[in-house]
């Protein structure tokens, strides 16, 4: 398998099409909420797709976004989208101020609990997120959110005031719209209107819970994770 990063410009229509191929039919499928006028979504149990021109306009949409790609027989088995946006207002000693934000994470169903998605991980945050003083994810996967506080060396926050900012600075279309925001010491958590079926993040929030800050999301919402790197350890120990 062969692991590499790509700036949002070179991502080419043959691999944005792999890409899509990977999460329509790898990500998840719709709950039975999914399927209304005002959700948006698609038949109960049919797979939650994405084609490889929404990929383009929702997960490549300004100069900062790429995404890191594990490639079996040239293609994608794993992927993860990513962005960086700027917050003008948290003052940080070094002066860095970006934020490092995983727009999407998904690994082929027969290649997953193989640490493809800490690989992937590492890689965005050893090319972007060394300039960067936190990483976030929004997701319904609590394993997501699991990978992304692995590699960046800590735990999600539930700062209020750390996570309105980092939330009122986030450039990712899809939580630019989202309707409502919920953050205290044991919930954290956006109202996107994404109806994926949370079978499986519930699942893995039961193995979890000892752990756990975030609450349990309601449907049609997301877990919103976001980790300080200011205990990013080196890069071996990383992929180690
Ligand atoms: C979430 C996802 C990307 C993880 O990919 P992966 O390559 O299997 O993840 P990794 O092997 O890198 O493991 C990441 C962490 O999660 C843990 N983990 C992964 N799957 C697990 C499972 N089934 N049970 C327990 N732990 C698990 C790993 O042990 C690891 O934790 P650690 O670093 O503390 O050991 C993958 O499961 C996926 O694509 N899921 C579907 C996408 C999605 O989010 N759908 C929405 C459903 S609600």
């Amino acid at each position: 398998m062969e692991y590499c990063l790509i700036e949002g410009p070179d991502i080419s229509d043959a691999l944005l099409e792999g890409c899509s191929q990977l999460f329509s039919q790898h990500y998840g499928v719709w709950s039975s909420a999914a399927a209304t006028p005002t959700h948006c979504g698609g038949k109960a149990g049919s797979p939650v797709e994405m084609s490889a021109q929404q990929m383009r306009v929702q997960l490549l949409f300004d100069e900062t976004c790429g995404v890191a790609v594990c490639l079996s027989n040239g293609l994608p088995v794993g992927q993860a989208f990513f962005c960086t946006f700027t917050l003008p207002a948290l003052h940080d000693d070094d002066g860095s101020r970006n934020v490092c934000w995983i727009t999407q994470l998904v690994v082929h169903a027969d290649r997953r609990r193989q640490g493809i998605a800490v690989k992937l991980l590492s890689l965005v945050v050893d090319s972007r997120a060394r300039d960067c003083v936190a990483v976030g994810v929004a997701s319904c996967n609590p394993t997501t959110v699991r990978a992304v506080e692995r590699v960046a060396g800590g735990v999600s926050e539930v700062d209020e005031g750390l996570v309105r900012e980092v939330f009122s600075h986030c450039s990712v279309p899809h939580l630019k719209r989202a309707t409502d925001l919920v953050v205290s010491e044991c919930e954290c958590a956006v109202n996107t209107n994404f109806f994926v079926d949370h079978l499986e993040g519930l699942f893995m929030l039961e193995k979890l819970k000892c752990q756990w800050v975030l609450g349990v999301v309601r449907e049609g919402w997301e877990y919103l994770s976001i980790v300080r790197l200011s205990n990013l350890p080196e890069s071996e120990e990383v992929n180690g």
